[in-house]
């Protein structure tokens, strides 16, 4: 049962855990959205110098919640792609100083396969295979997974991932950073079938549609067309059916593909993950496809389901069980397709 401090700096939180296999031990996680929040998205010089500033006391704050010291820590994992090379980079030299200094084995993971592990901490028993929908402000995946290490990409978004088409229509509609939570409250008041919008297909050159991968940068025009329109036929911009029509496609887009997946793929089980899990119209979709067509959905507490350091543990922890060590010559990379995870390691 390896205990690991994991390190996870890829974006806008700065986050370290120590986890026990699946337990988590503990967890600081400093956001940086009020940083951010003047500038519309995440600023990555910004991100890196706030890394840089919280990385130290983090980790220090970890170990002791934790009522471990270092004696008691088998490994040091850290997220090492994909993600901002300048976030990445504080994290990986975090993590390789700890790993010279007190003589233990680094282990680099892969952000999304943390994504994946995060379903583990809430549900310690789940097993392989299934598939696991991932969608934050960085990515919108469908991922088939089979085993530790090895995923097969189903499904993903050919331009804006789920939560940036959040954001990016939060802006249109004049309303704050991060734009997910606020459409999402707006939209309980609204209609959602006021305003047809289209469901993020993408066109196949032999005719019809992709059955499991997305396109949202259509759905963002449309909105941008309807807001100019009805800027010039009505007084004050109906905001709330807006966020709920917009809402309701992607919810209904999202859904649509995982049930493709299931179906072509005899999955029984999905799990949800990324800081778009939090959406209520999403959740209460994938819960009714579900129920109809006879699969289990699992959403684990939002707290594993934004970026953590504990699902970067959870991870690591298989990796360090199964024997996988990274060198200390390890480099962070800015894209890695997760088929491509075994790279981090060197055996
Ligand atoms: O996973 P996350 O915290 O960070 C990364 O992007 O890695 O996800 C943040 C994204 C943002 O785009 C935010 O607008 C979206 O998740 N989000 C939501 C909701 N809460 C957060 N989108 C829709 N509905 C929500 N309730
Ligand atoms: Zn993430």
């Amino acid at each position: 049962m390896p205990t690991v401090l994991a390190i996870e700096t890829s974006c806008d939180e700065t986050s370290v855990s120590v986890v026990k296999n699946r337990e988590v031990l503990s967890l600081v996680t400093a956001t940086q959205i009020l940083s951010h929040q003047p500038f519309g998205g995440v600023v990555p010089e910004l991100a890196s110098r706030e890394h840089l500033e919280t990385v130290n006391y983090s980790i220090e704050q970890a170990l002791t919640e934790s009522g471990l010291d270092w004696t008691g820590i088998d490994g040091i994992a850290v997220t090492a792609a994909p993600g901002l090379v300048g976030s990445l980079l504080i994290g990986i030299t975090a993590a390789k100083t700890l790993a010279m200094i007190y003589g233990k084995p680094l282990i680099g993971v892969h952000h999304l396969e943390g994504h994946i592990y995060a379903n583990y901490l809430s549900e310690p028993d789940l097993q392989p295979p299934f598939l696991s929908l991932l969608v934050s402000g960085g990515h919108t995946s469908l991922i088939h997974v089979k085993e530790c290490g090895v995923y097969e990409i189903l499904g993903e978004t050919r331009d804006d991932a789920a939560g940036e088409a959040f954001d990016k229509v939060a802006r249109l509609l004049k309303l704050e950073y991060p734009g997910g939570p606020v459409i999402d409250r707006l939209a309980k008041s609204g209609d959602p079938l006021k305003y047809p919008l289209p469901q993020g297909n993408v066109s196949l050159p032999a005719g019809g549609f992709h059955p499991y991968d997305t396109s949202f940068s259509g759905l963002k025009t449309a909105v941008l067309r309807l807001v100019q329109k009805l800027e010039t036929t009505e007084t004050e911009m109906p905001v709330a059916d807006i966020a709920a029509s917009f809402q309701q496609s992607v919810a209904l887009a999202l859904t649509k593909r995982v049930s493709n997946c299931v179906r072509d793929f005899g999955l029984k089980t999905v799990t949800v993950g990324g800081g778009v899990a939090a959406n209520t119209g999403l959740r209460q979709h994938l819960q009714q496809a579900a129920a109809q067509q006879g699969w289990r959905v699992i959403f684990p507490p939002m707290k594993f389901c934004t970026d953590n350091a504990a699902m970067i543990g959870c991870a690591a922890a298989e990796h360090l069980r199964l024997g996988h060590r990274s060198s200390l010559n390890l480099a962070v990379q800015s894209r890695l397709p997760i088929t491509e995870v075994m790279r981090l390691y060197e055996t």
